[in-house]
């Protein structure tokens, strides 16, 4: 039976489990996947454990994501670019070896699951945190017209624009409609909505918030009064897991029965 794991603080809440056994269902492997919390003070120690007793993939979730990258022998290029590891396993030669998950799980879930192409399109992107710097590599390798990165601080913007060759503006100084807007802030999580104006949004524009809850977040009602269509990050939750779950186990579950269930249970 193939160990895997998801180490954060707090963990109860995490659905990983419930996603990977579904994957490990539809796939006929055999899978224990468990919780760890997360320990502040010997998160590292955690990990050399887990795969010392022969643990072959960890999740990595908040707030240990830097950690992880940290702590890498070695790293993939999305890794590298996100700054953040949320996928945890050994190489060839016992090296640790970390890949972040986030933005290809999210283009995919976007792209593949939703039918949405990202290529030729123009793109907003609020909010220049680490979940927006996990999903901007993948992004732009969808060669979308352009990307515009939105920060309330508009230093942060700036920094990723540049790693990432996109444009960025102040929230006032954005001029819409936009195609496709993706909210990675944070506010969200808090009931809030960064500053946007009407002009960004037309009902051709279709939106994707990275957060994702039983009621439609605050940015969802925002661009749903306004006749626009999107998705929350439900699908990005699945896809990332099963991008890592490929990682492991070279196996690509099918995400749109997960995300399903998982809704129907919220
Ligand atoms: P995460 O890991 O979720 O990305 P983060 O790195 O703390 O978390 O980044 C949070 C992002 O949400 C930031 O872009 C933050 O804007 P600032 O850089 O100006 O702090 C943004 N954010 C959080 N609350 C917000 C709010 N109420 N309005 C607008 N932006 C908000």
């Amino acid at each position: 039976m193939e160990q895997l794991a998801v180490i954060g603080n707090p963990i109860e809440h995490s659905k990983s489990p419930e996603i990977h056994h579904t994957f490990a269902a539809q796939t006929g492997l055999d899978v224990n996947y468990t919780k760890i919390l997360g320990d502040l003070d010997n998160f590292e120690q955690q990990v050399h454990d887990f795969f010392a007793e022969g643990g072959l993939g960890l999740n990595v979730t908040v707030p240990f994501k830097q950690r992880a990258f940290d702590m890498c022998d070695k790293l993939s290029k999305r890794a590298e670019n996100a700054g953040a590891v949320n996928t945890l396993m050994l190489g060839k030669n016992g090296e640790l070896y970390g890949d972040n998950t986030d933005g290809a799980g999210m283009v995919r879930d976007i792209v593949k699951v939703l039918e949405q192409p990202i290529a030729g399109k123009r793109i907003l992107v609020i909010g220049a945190g680490g979940a927006v710097r996990g999903v901007l590599g993948p992004l732009m390798g969808q060669k979308p017209e352009i990307v515009t990165i939105a920060n309330r601080t508009l230093a942060k913007a700036e920094e990723l624009a540049v790693l990432f060759n996109c444009d960025y503006a102040t929230f006032d100084d954005l001029k819409g409609p936009f195609d496709m807007i993706i909210n990675g802030s944070s506010a969200s999580l808090s009931g809030e909505l960064p500053p946007l104006k009407d002009e960004l949004i037309s009902k051709n524009t279709w939106v994707y918030d990275m957060v994702y809850s039983a009621e439609p977040t605050a940015f969802m009602q925002w661009a749903f009064a306004r006749g626009a269509e999107g998705a929350d990050g439900l699908g990005m939750l699945v896809g990332q897991a099963a991008e890592s779950f490929f990682m492991w186990l070279h196996q690509r579950p099918d995400q749109a029965p997960v995300i399903a269930k998982l809704r129907a249970e919220m």
